[in-house]
């Protein structure tokens, strides 16, 4: 009979079969702020960050799931923090990286914010207005670069040429592997995504809800990446 690997037979066996990890999670859109009341953000809902985390409780793992502003149960079992600000978000992982074993990605996290934020709320002025926009920092490229013997797995949804993009994305943030999803992702309950590893091979490709991907990227992850 063929051998499969162990993460294959997922949905077969018993879930908690490997060693349990600590395993740190982002998820949802953070927010930055031009005035006390408007914000810059994005259309992520958070649903495959909070999968992904369901999916870590059910196998044995613990989670540490730091969150952007979203409309989703908690997963029960996991450690939420919240978050609203892409620096939030950078402090808090860079926080817990180091009593965790691997993180996944799986924020939608604004690649750039107001340079400056008004106190108050700004006055319309009848004027066109220009607001200057400053690149936030790259948070699993920073815990890439800190990350030692742990392990690291980030998202890449991509319009345009995909699989290229997303290779150069898992090597300039320096991810074990990186999942490529469509933007058609955003905010439904199923997902079509590639998984791709540090030789570039796509290992696996998988379609369906949300929460059994994320089951299957749990497995993977497992037999895969884990010590
Ligand atoms: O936005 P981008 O396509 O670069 O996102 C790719 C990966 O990098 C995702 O895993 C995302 O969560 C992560 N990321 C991050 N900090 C940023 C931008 C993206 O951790 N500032």
């Amino acid at each position: 009979m063929e051998r499969l690997p162990l993460w294959a037979y997922y949905g077969r066996v018993d879930l908690k079969t490997s060693i349990a990890m600590k395993i740190l999670i982002t998820a949802g859109p953070t927010r930055e702020y031009l005035d006390d009341v408007r914000f810059l953000s994005n259309a992520s809902s958070g649903r495959m960050g909070y999968a992904i985390a369901q999916a870590a409780i059910d196998a044995g793992h613990e989670v540490v799931l730091v969150s952007g502003p979203v409309a989703l149960p908690v997963p029960a079992g996991c450690e939420l923090v919240s978050v609203e600000g892409t620096r939030d978000m950078y402090d808090a992982c860079l926080a817990r990286f180091a009593e965790c074993d691997g993180v996944i990605a799986a924020a939608a996290v604004c690649d750039y914010g107001p340079r400056e934020r008004t106190s108050g709320k700004r006055i319309k002025t009848g004027q066109s207005i220009t607001i200057e926009l400053v690149e936030m920092p790259d948070i699993i490229a920073e815990l890439g670069r800190q990350k030692g013997p742990r392990w690291s797995v980030g998202f890449a949804l991509e319009a345009q040429d995909p699989h290229r993009r997303a290779v150069e994305k898992l090597h300039k943030k320096n991810c074990d592997a990186i999942v490529l999803n469509r933007t058609t992702a955003i905010g439904a309950d199923d997902n079509s995504i590639e998984l791709i590893d540090s030789t570039d091979t796509t290992v696996a490709k998988w379609t369906g809800r949300k929460i059994d991907i994320a089951h299957r990227l749990i497995a993977w992850i497992a037999a895969t990446l884990a010590d």
